[in-house]
C-alpha cells in the first residue's frame, strides 16, 4: 500500500507516524511534510490547495489512499477532484467542507436542523453588524458577545468580546483586514457567549456511521492561565473524563446523529473527520464550530491512543463500511505540549538550533512530533515556524501523562522557546 498524507504540521506527523505503523503500508508521502515527517516519509514539495497537481502526483506514482490533514485542502475540493479521478481520499467533499470553511453557512446549518449552539445574527458588512450590536439583540451594552470572521483564518478569526464596545472594536479591526483577509471578514456572525468548560469531540465516519476518540481540551491561549491571545493551540489533553456518560450520550443524540443527518439530507455527507468544539454549558453541550479534519493538536495527543490500524479504518471511511469495523483505544490518557518559537503568534522567530531533541525522544511512552522544523546548513534541526514541536506522552492518567510529558519537555530548548507550564491543570 502506498499513502499520501496531506500536510505539513504536527498533526500530519502524527498521521504519518499513525500510518507507519501498519503492516500493510510499505510507503508514505507527504506534501510538503517538514523535517520531522522526512524521517518517516518522502517529502514532496506540493502545497495543500494545489489539488490538481497533487491529483496528478497520486496518478503517476500509483498511491493506493491519500489521507487530508488541512482544511485549506478540503475547501479547495481536494476530495471532489480526487474522486472524480478514481482516486481513493479520506476527507469531506467542498460543499461539506463549508461546515468548516463557512461560520455563517455552519450556524444556518444547526438552525435548519435543530442543532444545539448559541444565537446568531449574520451581517453582510461593518456596518450591518454595528446596528445589530447597538439594537440590543444581542444583550445590554455591558454583556459579552463573540464576534467571528465567516470565513477561514487558522484561528484568528474569532474575538470574544467582553462587552459591547469591545464587540464593536472587533467588528472594526476584522473588517479592516488587518487581522484576517477582508476575504474571510466580508460576512461577519455575531454570536451569544455561552458559558461552561469546553471539549473537542472528534470523530471518524463514513457518511451515516460513526465512531467517536476520545474526547480531547485544547488551551487556545499563549499564556498560563489562559492569557493573552489565541493560538492554534498550545497544548491537548486526552481523558476519559473530560465527559461523563450522560453527557456523551447527549452529545451523540443531539449534536452527532442529527449534523451526520442533516449533511445527508441536504446531499453533503460528511465523509473522513468530523470535529465538534462544544460548549458545556448548564442547559447541555451546544457547538461552537465544526471542523471537518482533524484539530492541531487534538491529532497528536489523540492517534498516540489509538490501537487500530489507522489504514483499516481510512479504508471502512472510504468503502461506507465503518459499522464493520470495530475501533479500539488504549485506556488512560495523554498529553501534548506545544513548544513553540519565540514571538508566536504574532511574528515567531525561526532558525534557531534545537537542543535535546534526541535525548528527549528517548523518553518512554513519549513520541514527539515536528510542526515547524527544518534541517539546518550543518544537518542540525532549527526552528521553522511558530508552533515547533508537540510532546506527546500517554500513561494511565492525566496526571502521570503530564508528568512525562514534561519530564521530555524539560530537555528541550532553544533560545526564546515559549510553552504553557499549565496543560491539562
Ligand atoms: P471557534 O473557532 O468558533 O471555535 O472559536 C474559537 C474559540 O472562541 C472557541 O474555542 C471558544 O473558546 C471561543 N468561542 C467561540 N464561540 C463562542 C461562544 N459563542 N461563546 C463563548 N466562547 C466562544
Ligand atoms: N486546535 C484547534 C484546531 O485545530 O482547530
Amino acid at each position: 500500500m502506498r499513502v499520501l498524507v496531506v500536510g505539513s504540521g504536527g498533526r500530519e506527523h502524527a498521521i504519518v507516524w499513525s500510518f507507519s505503523r501498519s503492516a500493510e503500508v510499505d510507503k508514505i508521502f507527504c506534501a510538503k511534510g517538514n523535517a520531522g515527517i522526512a524521517e518517516l516519509a518522502e517529502c514532496i514539495d506540493i502545497g495543500p490547495e494545489d489539488v490538481m497537481a497533487l491529483a496528478d502526483f497520486a496518478l503517476e506514482r500509483s498511491i493506493d489512499l491519500t489521507f487530508v490533514g488541512p482544511e485549506n485542502s478540503l475547501a479547495a475540493g481536494i476530495t471532489d477532484e480526487f474522486e472524480s479521478r478514481g482516486l481513493k481520499i479520506v476527507g469531506a467533499s467542498k460543499a461539506a467542507a463549508q461546515l468548516e470553511s463557512s461560520k455563517a453557512f455552519a450556524k444556518d446549518f444547526m438552525v435548519r436542523h435543530s442543532i444545539p449552539t448559541a444565537e446568531h445574527a449574520v451581517a453582510d458588512s461593518p456596518e450591518e453588524a454595528a446596528a445589530i450590536l447597538n439594537s440590543g439583540r444581542f444583550g445590554s451594552e455591558s454583556d459579552p458577545v463573540v464576534v467571528k470572521a465567516d470565513g477561514l483564518a487558522a484561528g484568528k478569526g474569532v474575538i470574544v468580546a467582553g462587552d459591547r464596545k469591545e464587540a464593536l472594536a472587533a467588528v472594526e479591526s476584522l473588517a479592516s483586514g488587518k487581522i484576517v483577509s477582508a476575504e474571510a471578514a466580508e460576512t461577519i456572525v455575531l454570536e451569544k457567549c455561552l458559558f461552561g468548560k469546553e471539549v473537542s469531540v472528534i470523530l471518524f465516519t463514513d457518511g451515516e456511521r460513526f465512531a467517536l476518540m476520545p474526547p480531547a481540551r485544547d488551551h487556545k491561549r499563549i499564556g498560563d492561565g489562559d492569557t493573552g491571545p489565541n493560538t492554534g493551540g498550545m497544548g491537548v489533553v486526552t481523558d476519559p473524563l473530560l465527559i461523563d456518560e450522560d453527557q456523551r450520550r447527549e452529545i451523540i443524540d443531539k449534536i452527532v446523529e442529527p449534523t451526520l443527518e442533516g449533511a445527508r439530507s441536504e446531499g453533503s455527507p460528511v465523509k473522513g473527520i468530523l470535529f465538534l468544539g462544544l460548549m458545556m454549558t448548564d442547559d447541555g453541550p451546544k457547538v461552537l464550530e465544526y471542523n471537518v479534519r482533524f484539530g492541531d493538536p487534538e491529532a497528536e495527543a489523540i492517534l498516540v491512543n489509538l490501537e487500530t490500524d489507522i489504514l483499516e479504518i481510512s479504508r471502512a471511511i472510504v468503502e461506507g463500511s465503518l459499522g464493520e469495523t470495530i475501533i479500539q483505544w488504549k485506556e488512560g490518557s495523554s498529553a501534548c505540549v506545544i513548544l513553540a518559537s519565540e514571538n508566536y503568534p504574532s511574528s515567531p522567530r525561526t532558525g534557531d538550533r534545537i537542543y535535546g531533541l534526541e535525548s528527549a525522544s528517548k523518553h518512554e511512552n513519549v513520541e514527539i512530533f515536528h510542526a515547524g522544523t527544518s534541517v539546518g546548513d550543518d544537518g542540525e534541526m532549527v526552528t521553522a515556524g511558530g508552533r515547533v514541536l508537540a510532546v506527546t506522552a500517554i500513561a494511565s492518567n492525566l496526571s502521570n501523562s503530564l508528568h512525562r510529558a514534561y519530564k521530555a519537555v524539560n530537555e528541550i530548548s532553544w533560545p526564546g522557546m515559549q510553552y504553557r507550564r499549565d496543560i491539562g491543570k
